[in-house]
């Protein structure tokens, strides 16, 4: 019998598709379900996405396109992130994926070996760790608790970077947490950053329009711009413009990195689809309302979010200020009954809040920290705040 590669071993399902799975069944089988659970932004973009996809279907070639990224794609992007901040980029620093998760795996390819040090913040988005596992990597996972507000601070930095490791990988806003590091906080890392030079540095800051409270979005090459020769930034249409389903990822960074992602897509994917493109170009290139209108909404479902999970006594809910995550240490529960169900850990809560209440959300453990579960609050409106009285009852109940 043929075995199957090691890295398939290495490579585990997603804890959140496993989650979101019961609580389908839950619902198939008639349950009230409100589901917390799976990152997606639940809006659509705007008509002109759609209209301009139309219309490329009706020109379409039907060929292969570039393994780079059409022209058009690559100038609307490079206009997109030149309004986010980054100057100086062309069509040579940039390269597509199929989302941020592949352009990610193709990064991972193209820079680290077998045994090879990766190093990130825990919380982290599950699929760093999967990343690492299935390439070979070593993952350094740096906690940062609720204590320090779920944020890499610079000291943690430098004595990770000391090892060396190959890659350092980031996030900013937060899946899971929801954080948001500062102009301030950015600068302070990028500090730390210039002091490595042997260290590639990704920036995954796909969250990067969802940022509430006025502070901004920050990359560590606006503090130290001599980092742009090993910095990648990571972008994607998901979340920004509620098109996760379109498949779009894009990096800007060195010349060698962007043609090392092209010759990996040569060989993985060719390329996105014309259509695909012609949507993912009237997104960056067309009006902005819809991220703008949905980053006020997550704004106000985030103070809803915050102050319901606040007002429980013991748990301790660092206050999010972007994407659509709030991440609650909820350790109180953990040695507690909810009716005669027992309550050791993160893993066991979410699944008795699931089964008591309908109500869905992630183990914190599948992000690096039992502590927490994560809230994802892109439900419609209308669910949000029963969902928020059904864990405010679930913890009253418990004893
Ligand atoms: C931090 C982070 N990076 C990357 C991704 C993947 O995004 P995409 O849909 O572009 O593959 C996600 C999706 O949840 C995410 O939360």
């Amino acid at each position: 019998m043929p075995q199957l590669a090691q890295r398939v071993g290495r490579a585990k399902p997603s804890a959140i598709m496993v989650i979101a799975e019961k609580a389908r069944q839950l619902k198939a089988a008639g349950r009230d379900i409100i589901s917390f659970s799976i990152g997606v932004p639940n809006f659509l973009p705007g008509d002109h996405v759609y209209e301009a996809a139309r219309e490329a279907l009706k020109h379409d070639s039907g060929q292969y396109g570039s393994n780079r990224g059409a022209e058009p794609l690559l100038d609307a992007f490079l206009r997109h992130i030149e309004a986010l901040g980054f100057s100086g980029y062309g069509r040579m620093n940039l390269s597509i994926g199929i989302g941020a998760k592949q352009v990610l795996y193709n990064l991972a390819e193209a820079m680290l070996d077998e045994g090879d040090e990766i190093c990130f913040a825990a919380p982290y988005w599950t699929t760093y760790h999967d990343i690492a596992d299935i390439v070979g990597a070593k993952a350094n996972v740096l906690h940062c608790g609720p204590e320090q507000n779920y944020k890499l601070v610079p000291a943690q930095l430098e004595a990770a970077l000391q090892r060396k490791p190959k890659v350092f990988l980031f996030n900013n806003p937060s899946n899971p947490t929801g954080m948001v590091y500062t102009r301030e906080e950015i600068a302070a890392l990028a500090d730390v950053l210039v002091k490595y030079p042997d260290t590639w540095i990704v920036t995954d800051d796909i969250y990067n329009s969802m940022v509430f409270d006025g502070i901004g979005y920050h990359n560590f090459v606006f503090a130290q711009p001599e980092l742009r020769e090993r910095l990648v930034f990571v972008d994607s249409v998901s979340k920004t413009y509620g098109m996760p389903g379109w498949r779009v990822g894009l990096i800007a960074g060195p010349e060698s990195v962007a043609k090392a992602v092209t010759t990996l897509n040569s060989n993985h994917i060719t390329s996105v689809p014309e259509v695909i493109t012609a949507a993912a170009v009237a997104a960056f290139g067309g009006p902005q309302d819809v991220p703008r209108a949905k980053c006020e909404e997550f704004a106000g479902k985030r103070d809803v979010v915050f102050e319901a999970l606040t007002a429980i006594p013991g748990v301790v809910c660092p206050r999010p200020q972007g994407a659509f995550y709030a991440f609650p240490d909820i350790s109180v529960a953990f040695g507690k009954s909810h009716q005669g169900t027992k309550i050791s850990n993160d893993v066991e809560f979410c699944a008795a809040l699931l089964e008591a209440t309908g109500v869905a959300c992630v183990p914190g453990s599948a992000f690096g920290e039992p502590r927490a579960m994560r809230i994802s609050y892109t439900c419609p409106t209308a669910q949000l705040k029963p969902g928020l009285e059904r864990i405010q009852a679930f913890f009253a109940q418990l004893s």
